[in-house]
């Protein structure tokens, strides 16, 4: 028995199960145009969008905010005051925006560019490995994750060596399934291991990201564009989580479905030379799988209207990702990975303030990953039943058995 039938809490309906579909409850709830309770990952009672318009206003309308959250069961205004330093994902404007503007120019699509060559040697790297380890393998741990891991590691400034220190914990971070107990325990280790890393670019600030923030803003009040250390380790803790789990499981579940859709991996293999078309079936995998089922909670400022509902001032709301990506407002057919689609404006990275910041990186990673590991292995199959993850806000496998 899940633990909201235990308290009686409305279904955490924004996650999935196995396969790559939104719930039905929510797909129904989204064709009929209404709304529906949950509760959050940290307990709060919400309201539940589902549709791509109703999830672009509560993501992109200023009167939606994480400032006036209410506080979660069991914390107090000390501890989430803590939580949220350096969040990007908790601050409103203008805490965000001085935040945010500190990392733009890191994350340009030029800047991506430059970083391609190491990209593709960490990819060309994995495939070596798995190649010489012999089928079968693992796809989530030789490849889906690795890559992902490596880049945002290098790219931060965070020894990979530590990953068994992290990995675990930016997995655990995003469950829908831990008690408050847990959820702080969680929080201090995470924060004392960030915490020794911003004490280390202090020190020796390296060539990376951690390195460039101490240099250009770490010694300046917030009034001039500054950084202090705890906002420092908050911020490489939100990246770190976020650069890991999102592009590894748009990996995991793409192959998935290219293995399970023979026609598909044929469409795939047959642009792998170009690089419009190459782009398009990564815009297809990032809506189609839609990793990040639902948005961050936010709480509605004023009364406001969303699609067809008036949402109350200080009404919790969150919207399903994975559900808008299939609105058939969006095209035909949605139901379905179709690598040649047109793109067309999907919500897997989010929408307005709060847009992705590392989109432009996860797009090149998708791009190098997906068209080395079809390159290397023209005989990919599936080896075994993939195993899905659950309770999480980030849809993903927790094993893809390969052989070739
Ligand atoms: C924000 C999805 C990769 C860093 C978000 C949001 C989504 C998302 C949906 C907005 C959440 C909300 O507003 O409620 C994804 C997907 C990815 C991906 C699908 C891969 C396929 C990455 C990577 C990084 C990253 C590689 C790190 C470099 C961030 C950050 C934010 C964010 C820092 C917060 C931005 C802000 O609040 O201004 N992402 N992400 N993401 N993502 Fe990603």
């Amino acid at each position: 028995m899940s633990t909201d039938q235990a308290t009686d809490q409305p279904p955490r309906l924004g996650l999935r199960r196995d396969g790559l579909a939104p719930d039905p409850a929510v797909t129904a709830m989204r064709d009929a145009g209404g709304t529906c309770p949950v509760t959050t990952l940290v307990g709060h009672r919400a309201t539940l969008v589902a549709g791509h318009a109703e999830a672009r206003t509560v993501h992109g309308d200023p009167a939606f905010g994480f400032e006036g959250l209410p506080l979660p069961p069991g914390v107090g205004p000390a501890e989430l005051a803590q939580r949220r330093t350096g969040m990007l994902l908790a601050l409103d404007p203008p805490h965000h925006t001085r935040l945010r503007r500190m990392l733009t120019g890191s994350f340009t699509v030029r800047a991506m560019k430059a970083l391609e060559p190491r990209i593709d040697a960490i990819v060309e790297q994995a495939l070596d490995a798995m190649g010489s380890a012999g089928a079968p393998a693992d796809l989530v741990t030789a490849f889906a994750l690795p890559v992902p891991s490596l880049v945002i590691c290098e790219l931060l400034g965070v020894p990979y060596d530590d990953r068994d220190e992290f990995t675990a914990r930016a997995e655990r971070t995003l469950r829908s399934d831990l008690t408050p107990d847990e959820r702080r325990d969680l929080f201090a280790a995470s924060s004392q291991y960030m915490a020794s890393l911003v004490a280390r670019a202090r020190r020796e600030p390296g060539d990376d990201l951690l390195g460039m923030l101490v240099r250009e803003h770490g010694d300046l009040p917030p009034a001039e564009g500054g950084i202090d250390d705890d906002e420092l380790a908050g911020l490489a803790n939100l990246l770190l989580v976020a650069g890991h789990e999102t592009t590894s499981n748009v990996i995991a579940l793409g192959t998935l479905e290219l293995l399970r859709e023979p026609t598909q991996t044929a469409a795939l293999r047959a642009s792998l030379d170009d690089p419009a078309a190459l782009n398009r079936a990564v815009e297809e995998f990032l809506r189609y799988v839609s990793p990040v089922s639902a948005g961050f909670p936010r709480a509605a400022s004023r009364d406001v209207v969303v699609g067809d509902h008036e949402i109350p001032a200080g009404t919790v709301v969150t919207a399903s990702l994975c559900a808008a990506n299939r609105d058939p407002v969006l095209g035909e057919d949605l139901e379905s990975l179709d690598v040649t689609r047109e793109p067309g404006p999907h919500v897997a990275f989010g929408y307005g303030i709060h847009h992705c910041l590392g989109a432009p990186l996860a797009r090149v990673e998708l791009r190098i990953a997906f068209s080395a590991l079809l390159r290397r292995f023209p005989g990919l199959a599936l080896a075994g039943e993939p195993e899905f993850r659950h309770e999480h806000l980030i849809h993903g496998l927790e094993a893809l058995p390969v052989t070739w």
